[in-house]
């Protein structure tokens, strides 16, 4: 088995961004996939002990910003690779608030989509939601990122807490 061929898997890039009772956060994602649509159902895979796992089971609502290219390296590494367990990651970018009440990142986003969980799979290492969007909001034209750029633009790396992690073994034929 050549797990190499798991880095074609091309996906977007995006920021989940969540709340319950006094907390927030904020992370880096690129396992969401719109899986359905009329309604449109939205999949999301959070490694098990992210701390963004906490706040959507307990909430049952997160929200996605969709990055576009204009998003850095730097900002990838804030969001994608501290636990807001330690930092508060949402003081260091712009952000609004969506009306579900869930913090949305407008910084290097082209929108976000706001998203209520229906249903939820227990992967052993990770949780995949599966959540109905309630509201969405255009931003910005700009390109979306890919995971391709973030790789080859961006030279950028997944960390172990991401459910992707099996893709790093990126070595160019
Ligand atoms: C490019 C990239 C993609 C990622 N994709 C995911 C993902 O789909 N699901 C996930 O749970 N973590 C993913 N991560 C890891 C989280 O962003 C990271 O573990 C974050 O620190 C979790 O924060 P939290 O503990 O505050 O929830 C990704 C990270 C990067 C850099």
């Amino acid at each position: 088995m050549d797990n190499n061929v798991l880095s074609k898997l091309t996906t977007g890039m995006f920021v989940v961004t969540s709340a319950f009772e006094d907390k927030t956060n904020a992370f880096i994602a690129n396992s969401l996939v719109q899986v359905a649509s009329e309604p449109t159902v939205l999949s999301l895979s959070v490694f098990g002990k992210n701390f963004s796992k906490e706040l959507i089971q307990n909430s049952k609502k997160f929200n996605v910003s969709i990055l576009s290219t204009d998003a850095t390296i730097d900002f990838i590494r804030v969001l994608g690779y501290k636990s807001g367990r330690d930092v508060d990651k949402l003081a260091k970018v712009k952000f609004t608030k969506g009306e579900n009440g869930v913090p949305a990142v407008t910084q290097g986003a082209c929108g976000y989509l706001e998203c209520e969980v229906i249903n939820e799979v227990d992967l052993e290492s990770c949780i995949v939601f599966f959540a109905k969007l309630t509201n969405a909001v255009y931003l910005d034209s700009k390109d979306p990122m890919t995971s391709e750029y973030y790789q080859k633009a961006l030279e950028g790396k997944l960390p172990p807490s991401s459910p992707g992690w099996s893709a790093r073994y990126v070595k160019e034929k």
